[in-house]
Protein backbone atom coordinates (compact mmCIF):
# COMPACT_ATOMS: atom_id res chain seq x y z
CA UNK A 1 0.00 0.00 0.00
CA UNK A 2 1.30 3.37 -0.97
CA UNK A 3 -0.32 5.30 1.76
CA UNK A 4 1.33 5.27 5.17
CA UNK A 5 0.95 6.91 8.41
CA UNK A 6 2.81 10.24 8.95
CA UNK A 7 6.36 10.31 10.40
CA UNK A 8 7.03 10.34 13.79
CA UNK A 9 2.67 9.58 14.18
CA UNK A 10 2.44 6.12 15.33
CA UNK A 11 -0.61 3.84 15.22
CA UNK A 12 -0.88 1.62 18.72
CA UNK A 13 -2.58 -1.29 18.25
CA UNK A 14 -4.50 -3.52 20.68
CA UNK A 15 -1.80 -5.55 22.05
CA UNK A 16 0.15 -2.12 22.43
CA UNK A 17 -2.93 -0.58 24.54
CA UNK A 18 -3.02 -3.08 27.25
CA UNK A 19 -0.85 -1.33 28.86
CA UNK A 20 -1.97 2.33 28.14
CA UNK A 21 -5.08 1.28 29.85
CA UNK A 22 -3.23 0.14 32.84
CA UNK A 23 -1.06 3.36 32.62
CA UNK A 24 -4.17 5.63 31.90
CA UNK A 25 -6.38 3.69 34.86
CA UNK A 26 -3.54 3.77 37.19
CA UNK A 27 -2.77 7.97 36.55
CA UNK A 28 -6.81 8.56 36.64
CA UNK A 29 -6.85 6.80 40.47
CA UNK A 30 -4.04 8.61 41.78
CA UNK A 31 -5.06 12.06 39.89
CA UNK A 32 -8.73 11.07 41.45
CA UNK A 33 -7.39 10.29 44.60
CA UNK A 34 -5.61 14.07 44.85
CA UNK A 35 -9.07 15.46 44.62
CA UNK A 36 -8.37 16.98 41.23
CA UNK A 37 -11.02 16.91 38.21
CA UNK A 38 -10.62 15.79 34.49
CA UNK A 39 -10.75 18.89 31.59
CA UNK A 40 -11.05 18.24 28.03
CA UNK A 41 -10.08 21.15 25.86
CA UNK A 42 -9.89 20.62 22.05
CA UNK A 43 -6.71 19.63 19.94
CA UNK A 44 -7.17 22.87 17.32
CA UNK A 45 -6.39 26.56 19.11
CA UNK A 46 -5.52 29.82 17.89
CA UNK A 47 -1.98 30.01 16.70
CA UNK A 48 -1.92 33.31 18.95
CA UNK A 49 -2.09 31.55 22.18
CA UNK A 50 1.17 29.36 21.70
CA UNK A 51 2.99 32.12 20.21
CA UNK A 52 1.67 34.06 23.58
CA UNK A 53 2.39 31.44 26.16
CA UNK A 54 4.92 29.04 25.02
CA UNK A 55 6.54 31.87 23.56
CA UNK A 56 8.04 32.98 20.42
CA UNK A 57 11.32 31.85 21.87
CA UNK A 58 10.69 28.10 22.22
CA UNK A 59 11.53 25.39 19.91
CA UNK A 60 8.42 24.43 20.14
CA UNK A 61 6.71 27.98 18.69
CA UNK A 62 9.83 28.85 16.58
CA UNK A 63 9.91 25.37 14.70
CA UNK A 64 8.01 22.62 15.84
CA UNK A 65 3.99 23.95 15.61
CA UNK A 66 1.95 22.54 13.26
CA UNK A 67 -0.17 25.12 12.19
CA UNK A 68 -2.60 26.35 9.22
CA UNK A 69 -4.63 28.36 7.40
CA UNK A 70 -8.48 27.25 7.79
CA UNK A 71 -11.01 28.02 5.51
CA UNK A 72 -10.99 31.54 6.97
CA UNK A 73 -7.60 32.36 6.65
CA UNK A 74 -7.65 32.24 10.52
CA UNK A 75 -4.09 30.72 11.34
CA UNK A 76 -4.77 27.89 13.96
CA UNK A 77 -2.20 25.07 15.33
CA UNK A 78 -2.40 21.23 16.76
CA UNK A 79 -1.70 22.36 20.36
CA UNK A 80 1.58 21.53 21.45
CA UNK A 81 1.35 21.10 24.83
CA UNK A 82 -2.09 21.45 27.45
CA UNK A 83 -1.23 23.81 30.13
CA UNK A 84 -2.03 27.17 27.80
CA UNK A 85 -5.38 25.47 26.48
CA UNK A 86 -6.41 24.83 30.27
CA UNK A 87 -5.37 28.53 31.16
CA UNK A 88 -7.46 30.16 28.14
CA UNK A 89 -10.55 27.96 29.08
CA UNK A 90 -10.57 29.00 32.58
CA UNK A 91 -10.27 32.35 31.67
CA UNK A 92 -12.76 32.24 28.73
CA UNK A 93 -15.38 30.46 31.34
CA UNK A 94 -14.50 33.48 34.03
CA UNK A 95 -13.55 31.51 36.53
CA UNK A 96 -9.92 33.32 37.27
CA UNK A 97 -11.17 34.11 40.76
CA UNK A 98 -11.59 30.22 42.03
CA UNK A 99 -8.63 27.32 42.73
CA UNK A 100 -8.82 24.73 40.54
CA UNK A 101 -7.28 20.91 40.47
CA UNK A 102 -7.42 20.34 36.91
CA UNK A 103 -5.95 17.30 34.63
CA UNK A 104 -5.85 16.25 31.37
CA UNK A 105 -4.82 13.92 28.65
CA UNK A 106 -4.34 13.02 24.97
CA UNK A 107 -2.67 14.08 22.06
CA UNK A 108 -0.21 16.79 21.92
CA UNK A 109 2.37 17.84 18.83
CA UNK A 110 4.93 18.85 17.80
CA UNK A 111 6.87 18.97 14.24
CA UNK A 112 10.20 17.37 16.00
CA UNK A 113 13.18 15.16 14.32
CA UNK A 114 11.88 11.58 15.37
CA UNK A 115 14.00 9.37 17.25
CA UNK A 116 13.09 6.68 19.89
CA UNK A 117 11.43 8.14 22.49
CA UNK A 118 10.40 11.31 20.32
CA UNK A 119 7.24 11.57 18.41
CA UNK A 120 5.39 13.79 16.21
CA UNK A 121 2.23 12.79 17.89
CA UNK A 122 2.56 11.88 21.65
CA UNK A 123 0.47 11.94 24.65
CA UNK A 124 0.87 13.76 27.97
CA UNK A 125 -1.10 13.49 30.58
CA UNK A 126 -0.84 16.82 32.63
CA UNK A 127 -2.42 18.21 36.43
CA UNK A 128 -2.46 22.03 37.12
CA UNK A 129 -3.32 23.17 40.37
CA UNK A 130 -5.00 27.17 39.60
CA UNK A 131 -5.02 29.53 42.20
CA UNK A 132 -2.45 28.60 44.44
CA UNK A 133 0.34 30.66 46.05
CA UNK A 134 3.84 29.21 45.88
CA UNK A 135 4.34 26.82 48.96
CA UNK A 136 2.19 23.91 49.88
CA UNK A 137 1.15 23.21 46.36
CA UNK A 138 5.18 22.53 45.33
CA UNK A 139 5.41 19.94 47.90
CA UNK A 140 1.67 18.53 46.84
CA UNK A 141 2.65 18.41 43.20
CA UNK A 142 6.08 16.45 43.89
CA UNK A 143 4.40 14.14 46.38
CA UNK A 144 1.99 13.37 43.45
CA UNK A 145 4.70 12.89 41.18
CA UNK A 146 6.27 10.47 43.69
CA UNK A 147 3.19 7.96 44.31
CA UNK A 148 2.76 7.98 40.54
CA UNK A 149 5.82 6.45 40.26
CA UNK A 150 5.59 4.16 43.40
CA UNK A 151 2.01 2.99 41.87
CA UNK A 152 3.46 2.10 38.29
CA UNK A 153 6.40 0.25 39.69
CA UNK A 154 9.01 2.65 38.54
CA UNK A 155 12.12 3.11 40.69
CA UNK A 156 15.13 4.26 39.27
CA UNK A 157 14.08 7.75 37.97
CA UNK A 158 15.88 11.60 39.55
CA UNK A 159 13.90 14.78 40.22
CA UNK A 160 15.51 17.63 39.18
CA UNK A 161 14.50 20.82 40.82
CA UNK A 162 15.82 24.06 39.63
CA UNK A 163 14.00 27.94 40.46
CA UNK A 164 13.35 30.92 38.06
CA UNK A 165 13.15 33.35 40.60
CA UNK A 166 11.01 36.11 39.71
CA UNK A 167 10.49 38.16 36.23
CA UNK A 168 13.40 40.75 37.62
CA UNK A 169 15.59 37.82 38.62
CA UNK A 170 15.33 36.46 35.23
CA UNK A 171 16.00 40.22 33.59
CA UNK A 172 18.83 40.50 35.72
CA UNK A 173 20.06 37.46 34.80
CA UNK A 174 19.56 37.60 31.35
CA UNK A 175 21.15 41.00 30.66
CA UNK A 176 24.46 39.76 32.45
CA UNK A 177 24.25 36.70 30.46
CA UNK A 178 24.57 38.90 27.48
CA UNK A 179 27.15 41.12 28.86
CA UNK A 180 28.99 38.38 29.31
CA UNK A 181 28.67 36.57 25.55
CA UNK A 182 28.53 39.46 23.64
CA UNK A 183 32.29 39.56 22.85
CA UNK A 184 32.48 36.05 22.29
CA UNK A 185 29.65 36.04 19.19
CA UNK A 186 32.17 34.04 17.19
CA UNK A 187 32.17 31.56 19.04
CA UNK A 188 28.81 30.80 19.60
CA UNK A 189 26.64 28.64 17.57
CA UNK A 190 24.11 30.28 15.55
CA UNK A 191 21.59 28.54 17.15
CA UNK A 192 22.52 29.95 21.16
CA UNK A 193 22.92 33.49 19.07
CA UNK A 194 19.39 33.27 18.31
CA UNK A 195 18.56 32.43 22.05
CA UNK A 196 20.86 35.37 23.56
CA UNK A 197 18.44 37.56 21.27
CA UNK A 198 15.43 36.06 22.47
CA UNK A 199 15.74 33.61 25.70
CA UNK A 200 18.84 33.93 26.85
CA UNK A 201 18.34 31.52 29.91
CA UNK A 202 17.30 29.08 27.34
CA UNK A 203 21.57 29.03 26.68
CA UNK A 204 21.79 27.10 30.05
CA UNK A 205 20.85 23.87 28.47
CA UNK A 206 22.84 24.72 25.29
CA UNK A 207 24.35 20.85 23.85
CA UNK A 208 27.04 22.85 22.29
CA UNK A 209 30.07 22.12 23.84
CA UNK A 210 31.68 25.76 22.89
CA UNK A 211 29.22 27.03 24.71
CA UNK A 212 29.40 25.18 27.57
CA UNK A 213 32.95 25.82 27.89
CA UNK A 214 32.15 29.53 27.76
CA UNK A 215 29.43 29.04 30.72
CA UNK A 216 31.85 27.82 33.31
CA UNK A 217 33.12 30.98 33.92
CA UNK A 218 29.70 32.87 32.89
CA UNK A 219 28.01 34.81 35.41
CA UNK A 220 25.60 31.98 37.54
CA UNK A 221 22.28 32.04 37.31
CA UNK A 222 21.87 30.62 41.25
CA UNK A 223 23.91 33.93 42.06
CA UNK A 224 21.43 36.24 41.14
CA UNK A 225 18.61 34.22 43.02
CA UNK A 226 17.78 35.86 46.45
CA UNK A 227 17.91 33.84 49.54
CA UNK A 228 14.60 32.47 49.98
CA UNK A 229 13.68 30.58 46.59
CA UNK A 230 16.94 28.86 47.65
CA UNK A 231 16.07 28.10 50.68
CA UNK A 232 12.84 27.04 49.46
CA UNK A 233 14.79 24.75 47.21
CA UNK A 234 16.97 23.24 49.68
CA UNK A 235 13.62 22.73 51.98
CA UNK A 236 12.55 20.59 48.69
CA UNK A 237 15.50 18.45 48.76
CA UNK A 238 15.53 17.86 52.31
CA UNK A 239 11.93 16.90 52.87
CA UNK A 240 11.77 14.59 49.49
CA UNK A 241 15.58 13.14 49.77
CA UNK A 242 14.55 9.93 51.87
CA UNK A 243 11.94 8.88 49.24
CA UNK A 244 13.24 9.77 46.06
CA UNK A 245 16.42 10.86 44.53
CA UNK A 246 16.01 14.37 44.19
CA UNK A 247 18.71 17.29 43.37
CA UNK A 248 19.03 21.10 42.48
CA UNK A 249 20.03 21.17 38.87
CA UNK A 250 20.75 24.94 38.29
CA UNK A 251 21.11 24.09 34.41
CA UNK A 252 17.45 23.31 34.68
CA UNK A 253 15.03 26.18 32.77
CA UNK A 254 12.89 24.29 30.53
CA UNK A 255 12.03 24.90 26.89
CA UNK A 256 9.20 26.88 27.39
CA UNK A 257 8.89 30.59 28.38
CA UNK A 258 6.22 30.77 30.50
CA UNK A 259 7.68 29.61 33.62
CA UNK A 260 9.10 31.62 36.87
CA UNK A 261 9.72 29.71 40.36
CA UNK A 262 10.26 26.27 40.56
CA UNK A 263 11.14 23.93 37.79
CA UNK A 264 11.50 20.26 37.79
CA UNK A 265 11.90 17.46 35.32
CA UNK A 266 12.22 13.61 35.77
CA UNK A 267 14.49 11.63 34.41
CA UNK A 268 15.05 8.18 34.21
CA UNK A 269 18.74 6.73 32.58
CA UNK A 270 16.62 3.48 31.24
CA UNK A 271 14.70 6.22 28.76
CA UNK A 272 18.11 6.60 26.73
CA UNK A 273 18.88 10.16 24.92
CA UNK A 274 15.66 11.57 25.46
CA UNK A 275 15.20 10.95 29.47
CA UNK A 276 12.98 13.59 30.94
CA UNK A 277 9.58 11.35 31.11
CA UNK A 278 7.85 14.55 33.26
CA UNK A 279 8.59 17.96 33.41
CA UNK A 280 6.91 20.75 35.00
CA UNK A 281 6.76 23.94 37.02
CA UNK A 282 4.93 27.58 38.22
CA UNK A 283 4.14 29.65 35.71
CA UNK A 284 1.87 32.94 37.75
CA UNK A 285 1.84 35.05 34.91
CA UNK A 286 0.97 33.06 32.02
CA UNK A 287 -2.97 34.15 32.86
CA UNK A 288 -2.21 37.78 32.74
CA UNK A 289 -0.45 37.43 29.62
CA UNK A 290 -3.16 36.06 27.28
CA UNK A 291 -5.31 38.78 28.54
CA UNK A 292 -6.88 37.33 31.90
CA UNK A 293 -6.53 39.16 35.26
CA UNK A 294 -3.95 37.38 36.83
CA UNK A 295 -3.98 33.80 38.31
CA UNK A 296 -1.28 31.84 40.03
CA UNK A 297 -0.43 28.64 38.60
CA UNK A 298 1.52 25.36 38.62
CA UNK A 299 1.57 22.22 37.39
CA UNK A 300 3.48 18.92 35.01
CA UNK A 301 2.98 16.70 31.93
CA UNK A 302 4.10 13.53 31.91
CA UNK A 303 5.18 11.62 28.37
CA UNK A 304 3.04 8.77 28.25
CA UNK A 305 5.37 7.04 25.79
CA UNK A 306 8.13 7.49 27.79
CA UNK A 307 6.51 6.78 31.26
CA UNK A 308 5.10 3.59 29.65
CA UNK A 309 9.00 1.94 28.48
CA UNK A 310 9.37 2.44 32.40
CA UNK A 311 6.69 0.76 33.85
CA UNK A 312 7.15 -2.36 35.29
CA UNK A 313 3.12 -3.78 35.80
CA UNK A 314 2.26 -6.85 33.51
CA UNK A 315 -1.26 -6.03 31.97
CA UNK A 316 -3.86 -7.99 34.15
CA UNK A 317 -4.26 -11.52 33.30
CA UNK A 318 -7.69 -12.13 35.01
CA UNK A 319 -10.47 -11.43 32.74
CA UNK A 320 -12.61 -14.17 31.59
CA UNK A 321 -13.13 -15.11 28.23
CA UNK A 322 -15.72 -16.84 26.88
CA UNK A 323 -16.08 -18.41 23.07
CA UNK A 324 -19.71 -18.22 21.72
CA UNK A 325 -20.01 -20.79 18.94
CA UNK A 326 -23.00 -21.43 16.92
CA UNK A 327 -22.59 -24.27 14.07
CA UNK A 328 -25.08 -25.51 11.48
CA UNK A 329 -28.17 -23.25 10.31
CA UNK A 330 -29.58 -20.98 13.48
CA UNK A 331 -32.09 -19.13 14.31
CA UNK A 332 -30.27 -15.84 14.01
CA UNK A 333 -32.37 -13.60 16.14
CA UNK A 334 -32.25 -16.28 18.63
CA UNK A 335 -28.74 -16.60 19.11
CA UNK A 336 -28.10 -13.05 19.26
CA UNK A 337 -30.94 -12.79 21.98
CA UNK A 338 -28.73 -15.18 24.01
CA UNK A 339 -25.33 -13.00 23.74
CA UNK A 340 -27.11 -10.07 24.48
CA UNK A 341 -29.08 -12.07 27.85
CA UNK A 342 -25.63 -13.21 29.09
CA UNK A 343 -23.88 -9.62 28.56
CA UNK A 344 -26.50 -8.13 30.24
CA UNK A 345 -25.76 -10.47 33.27
CA UNK A 346 -22.19 -9.93 33.58
CA UNK A 347 -20.36 -7.29 31.65
CA UNK A 348 -16.80 -7.89 33.25
CA UNK A 349 -16.71 -11.12 31.04
CA UNK A 350 -15.40 -11.18 27.36
CA UNK A 351 -18.17 -13.31 25.54
CA UNK A 352 -16.41 -13.11 22.01
CA UNK A 353 -18.96 -14.23 19.47
CA UNK A 354 -17.42 -16.11 16.74
CA UNK A 355 -19.84 -14.87 13.96
CA UNK A 356 -18.66 -17.81 11.95
CA UNK A 357 -20.45 -20.78 9.91
CA UNK A 358 -16.91 -22.54 10.29
CA UNK A 359 -17.13 -26.47 11.97
CA UNK A 360 -17.03 -27.04 15.47
CA UNK A 361 -13.86 -28.30 15.44
CA UNK A 362 -12.00 -25.19 13.68
CA UNK A 363 -13.78 -22.82 16.21
CA UNK A 364 -12.16 -24.91 19.05
CA UNK A 365 -9.24 -24.59 17.56
CA UNK A 366 -9.58 -20.80 17.31
CA UNK A 367 -11.14 -20.74 20.44
CA UNK A 368 -7.83 -22.10 22.13
CA UNK A 369 -5.27 -20.35 20.06
CA UNK A 370 -7.17 -16.97 21.09
CA UNK A 371 -6.74 -18.58 25.11
CA UNK A 372 -10.57 -18.00 25.92
CA UNK A 373 -11.34 -20.00 29.42
CA UNK A 374 -14.73 -21.61 27.93
CA UNK A 375 -17.06 -22.00 25.05
CA UNK A 376 -20.87 -22.05 24.95
CA UNK A 377 -21.77 -24.12 22.09
CA UNK A 378 -25.07 -23.75 20.26
CA UNK A 379 -25.55 -26.78 17.62
CA UNK A 380 -28.15 -29.07 15.77
CA UNK A 381 -27.84 -30.99 19.07
CA UNK A 382 -27.89 -28.52 21.89
CA UNK A 383 -31.05 -26.81 19.71
CA UNK A 384 -33.01 -30.16 19.43
CA UNK A 385 -32.65 -30.56 23.29
CA UNK A 386 -33.15 -26.90 23.88
CA UNK A 387 -30.01 -26.74 25.73
CA UNK A 388 -26.71 -25.08 25.69
CA UNK A 389 -22.93 -26.74 26.03
CA UNK A 390 -21.07 -25.19 28.55
CA UNK A 391 -17.58 -25.97 27.83
CA UNK A 392 -14.20 -25.99 30.18
CA UNK A 393 -11.37 -25.38 27.56
CA UNK A 394 -8.66 -25.67 30.67
CA UNK A 395 -6.75 -29.29 30.50
CA UNK A 396 -9.59 -30.82 32.81
CA UNK A 397 -12.04 -30.00 29.94
CA UNK A 398 -15.70 -30.62 31.84
CA UNK A 399 -18.52 -29.75 29.82
CA UNK A 400 -22.66 -29.82 30.58
CA UNK A 401 -25.48 -29.40 28.94
CA UNK A 402 -27.38 -26.26 30.62
CA UNK A 403 -31.07 -24.71 30.27
CA UNK A 404 -31.12 -21.00 29.88
CA UNK A 405 -31.74 -20.32 33.36
CA UNK A 406 -28.48 -22.35 34.48
CA UNK A 407 -26.45 -20.79 31.71
CA UNK A 408 -26.95 -16.98 32.44
CA UNK A 409 -26.94 -18.03 35.93
CA UNK A 410 -23.31 -20.17 35.76
CA UNK A 411 -22.23 -16.78 33.58
CA UNK A 412 -23.09 -14.44 35.87
CA UNK A 413 -21.08 -16.17 39.02
CA UNK A 414 -17.88 -16.13 36.84
P1 LIG B 1 7.33 19.53 28.34
O1 LIG B 1 8.57 19.34 29.16
O2 LIG B 1 7.46 20.23 27.04
O3 LIG B 1 6.31 20.32 29.28
O4 LIG B 1 6.63 18.13 28.09
C1 LIG B 1 6.36 17.24 29.15
C2 LIG B 1 6.77 15.83 28.78
O5 LIG B 1 6.17 15.46 27.53
C3 LIG B 1 8.26 15.66 28.54
O6 LIG B 1 8.95 15.47 29.75
C4 LIG B 1 8.29 14.41 27.68
O7 LIG B 1 8.22 13.26 28.50
C5 LIG B 1 7.01 14.52 26.87
N1 LIG B 1 7.31 14.96 25.50
C6 LIG B 1 7.55 16.21 25.06
N2 LIG B 1 7.78 16.23 23.73
C7 LIG B 1 7.69 14.95 23.31
C8 LIG B 1 7.83 14.28 22.05
N3 LIG B 1 8.07 14.97 20.92
N4 LIG B 1 7.67 12.93 21.99
C9 LIG B 1 7.40 12.22 23.12
N5 LIG B 1 7.25 12.79 24.34
C10 LIG B 1 7.40 14.12 24.44
C11 LIG B 1 5.06 20.68 28.91
O8 LIG B 1 4.51 20.31 27.90
C12 LIG B 1 4.37 21.55 29.94
N6 LIG B 1 3.03 21.88 29.46
C13 LIG B 1 4.31 20.86 31.28
C14 LIG B 1 3.62 21.66 32.33
C15 LIG B 1 2.36 21.53 32.77
N7 LIG B 1 4.16 22.69 32.96
C16 LIG B 1 3.26 23.21 33.79
N8 LIG B 1 2.17 22.51 33.67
Amino acid sequence: MDIQSLRGMPDLFPEDLEKWHILEKTLSKVFHSCGTKEIRTPLLESTELFNRSVGNSSDIVNKELYSFLDRNDKSISLRPEGSASVIRAIIQKKQEHEKHKLWYQGPMFRYERPQKGRFRQFHQAGVEYLGYEEGLSEYELISMVIQLNQQLGIKKYKIKINHLGDKDTKENFCNALKLFLEPHLDTLHEKDIARLESNPLRILDSKEEATQNLLATAPRFQDFLSESPKTFLTNIVQHFTDQCDIAVDSSLVRGLDYYTGLVFEVVSEDLGAQDAFLGGGRYDHLSKELGGKGMEAIGFAIGLERIIDLMQIQPLQNVQKVAFITVGEQDQQKTYKIAHALREANLSVILDAFLSSATLKSQLKRANKHEHHFAIIIGEEERELGKYLWKDLSAQGDQELLHFEALIDKYKNL
